[in-house]
């Protein structure tokens, strides 16, 4: 499995902690920065990781910023990306099965290093359930194609 990461400068130390963690499992990963708790604005690193996961050359992405509500906005203005602010594990694997959420996003000034680590491996070992929901995302996509013409 291929993991893109990103954050801002108020999630740069979580995201640390989340590649530390993924790569002990062995997974692939690529930062695409920041790279240091200098200020910086999330949209840049939203940006980054929601086109590499909509051209599909990760499997899944997974946004920090201090609350998380930034970076997942920003991501969810790319097409095909459906960015899930989770700060719990029920809605860790909820948007992996229904909402078949392909960038998990979290808050570093929310969430505690050990629940978000918990809150990466449910995201990551969810799966997409199909079926009626698979309608509802034709119908998020839908959306997408009246506004991006
Ligand atoms: C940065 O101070 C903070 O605004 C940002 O990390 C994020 O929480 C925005 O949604």
């Amino acid at each position: 499995m291929k993991i893109a990461l990103g954050s801002d400068h108020a999630g740069f130390p979580l995201k640390k902690e989340v590649i530390k963690y993924l790569q002990e499992k062995g997974m692939k990963i690529q930062d695409f920065g920041t790279f240091s708790e200098d200020s910086c604005d999330y949209p840049d690193y939203a940006l980054k990781v929601a086109e590499e996961v909509s051209k599909k050359n990760y499997d899944f992405g997974i946004l920090i910023c201090g609350t998380g509500i930034g970076i997942s906005i920003a991501a969810n203005k790319v097409p095909g990306i459906r960015a899930a602010l989770c700060g719990d594990t029920f809605s860790a694997h909820a948007c992996r099965e229904h909402n078949d959420a392909n960038i998990l996003a979290m808050g570093q000034r929310v969430v505690g290093v050990g629940l978000a680590l918990d809150i990466v491996d449910t995201f990551l070992s969810a799966k997409f359930q199909g079926d009626r929901h698979q309608k509802r995302i034709d119908k998020i996509t839908g959306i997408e194609k009246k506004y991006n013409k």
